[in-house]
């Protein structure tokens, strides 16, 4: 694994441990990001959402307000955009050349229900509740912010391109467990290819 790979992994399993440690790894993860921006489409290989968008077709109802959270460039934002033709969505990361990137990837038809911002999913400046679905590809989990903007009756999902080979993997005995003390009462893990997702809904009806 690349120095690189490796620092996201360490950065991971650090913050889902102790989330107090993110103030000493942000600055330099985001400055990693903001390098990898340009390269990230080639880095990712066409099919690295497929696990993700699986777990999508199985969230039911359909979300009126969607979020992805560590968007880099975009994609885990579109896929959801694309499956929800109805849903507002935003797209968020912390590295600013990642939203560029993802901004210039917007399609005309999308414009007008979906954006992008730069912010940090450790604090988020959206209300409580605010998401009926909250997305996170490669990403790492903040589980008190997610937990927080997700509705009641609404839905998370991880997706892991790699399994547990993504340098940013959460195992889903550890995202059960996190999420089950936030509320949260229905799981789902799947598998495509050499991709993992994991689905959980938050009890409640939104
Ligand atoms: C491995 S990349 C995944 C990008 C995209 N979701 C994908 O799967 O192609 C992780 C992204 O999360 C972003 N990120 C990491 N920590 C973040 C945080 N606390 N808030 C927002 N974005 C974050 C990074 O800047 C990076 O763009």
């Amino acid at each position: 694994m690349s120095l690189g790979r490796r620092f996201a992994r360490l950065t991971t399993n650090a913050v889902v441990r102790r989330p107090g440690l993110w103030r000493l790894f942000r600055g330099p993860l985001r400055r990693q990001f903001d390098r990898l921006a340009p390269q990230w489409d080639e880095i990712v290989t066409a099919d690295h959402l497929a696990g993700f968008e699986r777990a999508l077709e199985q969230v039911e109802p359909p979300p009126r307000r969607a979020l992805d959270l560590g968007t880099g460039t975009g994609d885990g934002a579109f896929a959801v955009a694309r499956r929800f033709p109805e849903a507002e969505v935003v797209g968020i990361d912390l590295a600013g050349s990642m939203i560029e990137a993802a901004r210039r990837k917007m399609a005309p038809g999308l414009a007008d229900r979906l954006r992008f911002e730069v912010g940090d999913a450790s604090a988020l400046p959206f209300e409580d509740g605010a998401f009926q679905l909250v997305t996170l590809a490669n990403m790492i989990p903040f589980f008190d912010e997610l937990a927080r903007v997700v509705a009641p009756g609404g839905f998370v999902v991880f997706g892991f391109s790699g399994g547990s080979g993504t340098p940013i993997y959460v195992d889903p005995t550890r995202l059960r467990v996190e999420l089950e003390r936030r509320g949260f009462t229905q799981f789902a893990e799947l598998e495509v290819g050499r991709g993992t997702s994991f689905l959980a809904r938050k009890a409640g009806s939104g």
